[in-house]
């Protein structure tokens, strides 16, 4: 099953809940949720504080994404808060497994994202270790940016590379992700999709989740 995972970073935050239960209500499966701190990505979003106004309203699973450095100072945090799955980026942890540990030691779901310049042998000696590998499709940092077509061919290695080790591990792709490429993202072995601006930058919030599901599910 092909899960939607919508980022709420393009959402309308002077009224976040609002968002959040109209894509609840589409149907979708996670809430793609985008933590920044302005040094590892040249961004800074949302923290601690927001997670925490929005749990208990919602039924949807957090699917969080740390664009931080030193993640690991924050794991407790963010597992308390709340998190379903808690993805970290390999660039900003020398100690990866490390990290990963500490994430599945408070009995989440363990994501890693590469930037679209990191090489999937970076995860290749941990992919046992992993629930989730998030394909970043954009430079991390901003919403609306342009989908890199080379990273379906990525997301095509990491399928065959799990395929391979008989592994049951999720392929997130994040980044320029429209309805007009979502098909040959998920045909490339991609399994959660995150979109941001082509669900949230209109008025019709509820109409993009069911256009997405349409062309996913088919
Ligand atoms: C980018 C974030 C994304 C972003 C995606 O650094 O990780 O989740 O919100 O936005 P779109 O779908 O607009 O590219
Ligand atoms: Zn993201």
């Amino acid at each position: 099953m092909i899960k939607l995972s919508p980022s709420i970073l393009s959402a309308d935050f002077s009224n976040l809940l609002k968002d959040v239960k109209a894509v609840e209500e589409a149907g979708v499966e996670l809430l793609h949720i985008d933590v920044m701190d302005g040094h590892f990505v040249p961004n800074i979003s949302l923290g601690p504080v927001v997670l925490d106004s929005i749990k208990g309203k919602t039924t949807l699973p957090f699917d969080v994404h740390l664009m931080i450095e030193n993640p690991d100072k924050y794991i407790p945090k963010f597992a308390k808060l709340g998190a379903d799955i808690l993805t970290v980026h390999a660039e900003a942890c020398p100690h990866l497994h490390r990290t990963v540990q500490n994430i599945k030691s408070y009995g989440i779901k363990a994501g890693v994202s590469l930037n679209p310049a990191t090489s999937l042998y970076s995860i290749e000696e941990i992919l046992e270790e992993l629930d989730m590998v998030l394909i970043m499709s954009v430079n991390p940092g901003f919403g609306g940016q342009k989908f890199i077509e080379s990273s379906l061919q990525k997301i095509r290695r990491l399928k065959g590379m799990i395929d391979a080790k008989g592994l049951d591990i999720d392929i997130e792709v994040d980044g320029g992700v429209k309805l007009d490429n979502v098909a040959e993202i998920v045909k490339a072995g991609a399994n959660i999709i995150v979109a941001g601006s082509a669900i949230f930058n209109s008025n019709n919030v509820k109409e993009n989740v069911l256009s997405f599901k349409e062309v996913i599910n088919n």
